[in-house]
């Protein structure tokens, strides 16, 4: 008997028919980044076609993304001023409190709001914890993030998605949501977070890079897995309802082994730099850009992920792209 796989991949017909991996609007997520600077939206230098909104262009922005069928946003916000501890991330009236409140008052259940739960965009140093003696310290930082969580859930956040890697936090934050009475609200834990080169783009839209050292002491060493399996494990236990895995290219093969292992939904993060990174060799016709990014969403969703974070949810539903 000759066995010849090309059979099933002489049309579209057949090859749609037998395709092992689906990828839907229902699969995606769209980050937003809001910034309380500004009165407009503004293009992102080392994000193409990314913008920063003003609270009420963001709102705006949510419903077109609403609209279009896309079943979450994930809110990263600009503040005023920051400060050693990054007050200005759990103060009243903070730029996500209020995003979330008016996305709420007009979208209602429409549209589930995640919110980014992390200091270095409302730090002067930049970094995703307290520092003291010029180390980030663990335990101080959980207050702090409980305060955070709190003041987004109050605010009616669907999800609070911890992105620090502080030891321990889920259950911080698992702890003071049960006390406050918020039985519901999801916690998305940036389970697996590697320090990447590919965060690059994100610290200049989010003014969030660190100003002195990186942050090797508490994102995982790239040259981990059994590392990221320990993190995941640690947060499904102490109480995260959804895990991600970031950045998702340079991850797959924890995508695929964390959707083997475990048994709560998988996120995987296509974050700024792999945006970055197609939209700079598609500017300079070195490969096909609508091709490029199906390839890329796609590979994510056959490693395993469940949904999908990504800079191009809005245009790739919008365009019928997937
Ligand atoms: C905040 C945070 C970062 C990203 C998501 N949440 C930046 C970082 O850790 O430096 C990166 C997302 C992206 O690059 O798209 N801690």
């Amino acid at each position: 008997m000759i066995i010849r796989p090309r059979r099933l991949r002489q049309n579209k017909k057949i090859r749609d028919l037998v395709a092992e991996t689906t990828l839907t609007k229902d699969d995606l997520i769209m980050p937003i980044f809001v910034d309380e600077n500004i009165k407009d939206k503004k293009e992102i230098p080392s994000m193409p076609n990314q913008y920063r909104f003003s609270v009420d262009l963001a709102v705006e922005e949510v419903k077109e993304i609403a609209d279009l069928g896309i079943p979450g946003v994930i809110l990263f916000g600009i503040p005023k001023e920051k400060d050693e501890y990054g007050t200005s991330a759990y103060k009243k009236n903070n730029v996500i409190e209020k995003t979330i409140r008016k996305i709420k008052d007009e979208l209602g259940d429409e549209i589930l709001v995640i919110a980014d739960c992390c200091l270095c965009e409302y730090t002067i140093h930049g970094h995703c914890g307290i520092v003291k003696n010029g180390k980030i310290v663990n335990d101080e930082t959980l207050k702090i993030l409980q305060k955070i969580a709190l003041n987004y859930a109050e605010a009616g956040a669907d999800v609070i998605a911890p992105s620090d890697m502080m030891d321990r936090r889920v259950r911080a934050i698992r702890e003071i949501l049960e006390k406050e009475g918020f039985t519901d609200t999801i916690i998305m834990s940036y389970s697996a977070k590697y320090a990447s080169s590919f965060y690059g783009p994100f610290r200049v839209a989010a003014e969030s890079a660190p100003k002195f050292g990186d942050r090797r002491s508490y994102q995982m060493d790239i040259r981990n897995k059994r590392e990221a399996i320990k993190e995941i494990e640690l947060d499904i236990e102490e109480g995260a309802d959804l895990v991600l895995i970031k950045p998702a290219l340079p991850c797959l093969d924890i995508i695929n082994e964390a959707k083997k292992r475990f048994y709560v939904p998988i996120g995987g993060y296509s974050v700024s730099g792999e945006y970055s990174m197609i939209e700079a060799a598609a500017k300079l016709n070195y490969i096909n850009r609508d091709e490029a990014i199906r390839e890329v969403l796609y590979s994510i969703k056959r490693a395993g992920a469940d949904f999908i974070i990504t800079y191009w949810a809005k245009e790739v539903v919008k365009r019928e792209l997937i």
